[in-house]
């Protein structure tokens, strides 16, 4: 018999179905509890609320395991290419040798951005925030594609898939060259997608640019490392936004918005921010340990914590690792990660932390690694996105397949009581 779950409201049972996933995690099923008993659930910050089914990314936060497709982190970041796991992630399944050919030729014959984008991107003032930029310019692309938006055309959503995947490194780079003062460079389609980017960002009109392996292939690690994580904010915007059917772009659009905030994809700049912090105030981690202990600072320890995660993020295990190595092949010495591994030692020890779960997170070293290839802390988060984007179009795409209904939750209302309207001159 399958299972129930029985609630007991005003003296009356009733009984909600249990749905199990492939991993056995249980849900109560509660679609019918308002039609049932007239009662809702509040849960803020949706803790417990699963907004939906999915078999893209598996997560165990308790046992800090992270699966796409099936495929363990571990496994994707030491063996697979970004744009493979791009195709895992989208079409379910590991590329054969000739899809992955098709897909990555696709994506090359793309990353060229329309020019008039350019008239958009040269309004914004130079110390614009680059993720604000990003949002800004993927939203602008269903203007570029309306055929996104328009059901009485034929289905072009691969085409925008591929747009988005092939474009969205192009205009990362632009920003960065705006910052500079630097001429952008177009892409070149003999190199790969990390290679690419990085020219891209580095090459400059006045001599060659030479693509370093150590750097790509840490780009490559560090993209994949970031390129799904089931029902995020960000991820949960994606699906929420298209769940209205709006297109693809909007949808992606409002995703990069949700990733800024520091408490997400922000975390990453903050985190540099603070380790720089720490080493101009003289080194002293347990100053900020106790800061963060002290609720009435407002202060937290960004790199720490998460929602799922009550045990060591798998990714930043693994990233932690790519940051020793990556540092000790290209030759550089960062001070700030010897503040973050102080940090992280006395953090461990803990019992603020212990007592609460709160391990290291993916951002917590992902920002040394960036710094130490040359991209600038308000990049970092730009880099995040990068790398998260196949995972937006992933659950898009799973969500418009779903037929997934409009999102669209409820509150329980706490305002005033029905009251009468008082003219202007009588308040
Ligand atoms: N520093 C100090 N205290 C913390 C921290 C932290 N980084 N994170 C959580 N806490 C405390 C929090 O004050 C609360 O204490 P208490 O039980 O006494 O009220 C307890 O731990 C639980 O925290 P919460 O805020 O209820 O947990 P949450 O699941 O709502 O928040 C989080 C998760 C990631 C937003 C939070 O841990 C945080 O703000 N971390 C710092 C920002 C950060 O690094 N974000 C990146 C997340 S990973 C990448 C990504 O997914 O974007």
């Amino acid at each position: 018999m399958a299972e129930s779950a029985k609630l007991l409201i005003e003296g009356k049972e009733y009984e909600f179905p249990v749905i199990e996933g492939s991993e056995k995690e249980k849900a109560i099923d509660i679609s019918s509890l308002r039609a049932k008993t007239g009662y809702i659930t509040i849960d803020e910050g949706f803790k417990n609320t699963g907004s939906t089914t999915s078999s893209i990314t598996f997560l165990d936060g308790e046992e800090g395991i992270l699966r796409y497709r099936g495929y363990s982190i571990e496994d994707l970041a030491d063996k697979a290419d970004f744009l493979g796991v791009a195709y895992l992630l989208i079409y379910g399944e590991l590329p054969n040798q000739e899809q992955y050919d098709n897909f990555v030729g696709k994506i090359t014959k793309h990353t060229m951005v329309n020019e008039d984008m350019r008239k958009i991107f040269d309004g914004f003032p130079v110390n614009a925030h680059p993720m604000g930029i990003m949002s800004s310019l993927v939203s602008a692309m269903s203007g570029f594609y309306p055929d996104s938006f328009d059901e009485k055309s034929p289905d072009t959503t691969d085409l925008h898939i591929i747009r988005l995947l092939a474009k969205f490194p192009t205009i990362a780079t632009w920003c960065y060259k705006k910052s500079q003062g630097h001429p952008i460079n177009y892409p070149k389609n003999n190199l790969d997608y990390c290679s690419n980017f990085l020219q891209m960002m580095f090459a400059l009109p006045v001599e060659d640019y030479k693509i370093d392996p150590v750097v790509s292939a840490a780009i490559n690690k560090l993209l994949i490392l970031h390129a799904d994580h089931e029902q995020n904010c960000s991820t949960s915007t994606v699906r929420l936004v298209g769940s209205s059917k709006a297109n693809i772009y909007s949808s992606i659009s409002a995703g990069i918005s949700a990733l800024w905030g520091p408490l997400h994809g922000g975390a990453n700049q903050e985190v540099i921010e603070m380790l720089e912090e720490i080493k101009a105030d003289g080194g002293n981690v347990q100053k900020y340990i106790d800061k963060a202990k002290d609720k009435s600072s407002g202060f937290r320890l960004f790199g720490f914590g998460h929602r799922v995660y009550k045990n060591f993020d798998p990714r930043a295990k693994i990233i932690k690792k790519a940051a020793d190595d990556v540092l000790a092949k290209l030759g550089v010495n960062d001070p700030v990660l010897d503040i973050a591994r102080g940090l992280e030692e006395a953090a461990l020890k803990d019992d603020y932390f212990v007592s609460r779960k709160l391990y290291p997170n993916v951002d917590f070293y992902s920002g040394i690694i960036y710094r130490a290839l040359g991209i600038p802390t308000n990049m970092f988060t730009v880099m995040f996105a990068i790398g998260r984007l196949p995972g937006w179009i992933a659950q898009w795409l799973e969500m418009r397949d779903q037929n997934q209904p409009i999102g669209r939750p409820r509150q329980i209302y706490t305002g005033p009581e029905v009251r009468d309207f008082v003219p202007l001159e009588k308040r």
